[in-house]
């Protein structure tokens, strides 16, 4: 690998930050990474997400009751995890589960929490020889996602992508005033929230599958 350098570094330092101190994050600092984020490339360059970033105590701890109820159900829903292959495999699993619900039991008291909300809307076209598949239009909001995500770290604010809010959408969207169609159907989805704050931990490089088991150089199975 190419030695590291500060983009490479904030990149491999960026991950799941689920515990925050009690301590404010400037407005600056979010308008920063909301910027990173509009750069971020999308198909055509539709840049269809819609930022809302939510400071006020009161509605982030009615979106933290929201998000408790979607991670209980979630986490009801979990498998077994099973037998883990060694102690080192099922010490992460602890560790991610406990920070989780740790998160669960505290989003309302992060800072800043922001949702990246994606239009419903017909995507890909067709021809005379049927729907074209481009891909996925979340595939043109996770990109401003993952840029909020590595500007915030650049700032030394910890951020962790989190989606199961989704399974209280619409109380969410009631309580914030996203507007629907006129026929009451959504006019957006929840792509992500993300919890924004400085971290109690340290950043550090998280556990990953070496990237040569997973890459193919000019054809399947073919490693270097
Ligand atoms: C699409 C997506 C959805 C996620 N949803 C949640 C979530 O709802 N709650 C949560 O605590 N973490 C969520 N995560 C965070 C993952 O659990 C985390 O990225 C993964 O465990 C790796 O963590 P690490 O970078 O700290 O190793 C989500 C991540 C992604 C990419």
């Amino acid at each position: 690998m190419e030695p590291m350098n500060p983009v490479i570094d904030a990149i491999m330092t960026t991950r799941a930050m689920r515990r925050f101190a009690d301590r404010p994050v400037a407005d600056a600092a979010i308008e920063t990474c909301l910027q990173a984020a509009q750069q971020a490339p999308s198909g055509g360059n539709v840049q269809p997400q819609q930022y809302m970033v939510v400071t006020d105590p009161a509605l982030r701890a009615e979106v933290g009751r929201l998000y408790r109820l979607a991670y209980d159900r979630y986490e009801r829903s979990l498998p077994d995890p099973g037998d883990m292959p060694d102690e080192r495999a099922a010490a992460s699993w602890r560790r991610n589960r406990d920070a989780s619900r740790h998160l669960a039991d505290h989003l309302g008291d992060v800072p800043v929490l922001v949702l990246f909300l994606q239009p419903i809307v017909p995507w890909g076209g067709e021809d005379e020889e049927g729907p074209l598949d481009i891909g996925r239009l979340d595939a043109s909001v996770y990109p401003a996602v993952q840029n909020f995500c590595l500007a915030a770290r650049s700032l030394g604010l910890g951020t962790a992508l989190t989606t199961v809010i989704r399974i209280r959408t619409d109380e969410v969207f009631e309580l914030l005033g996203v507007p629907a169609r006129s026929d009451g159907r959504r006019r957006f989805e929840i792509a992500a929230l993300v919890p924004v704050g400085h971290p109690t931990g340290s950043f550090g490089v998280a556990p990953r599958k070496p990237a040569a088991t997973v890459t193919h150089w000019n054809g399947w199975g073919s490693r270097k």
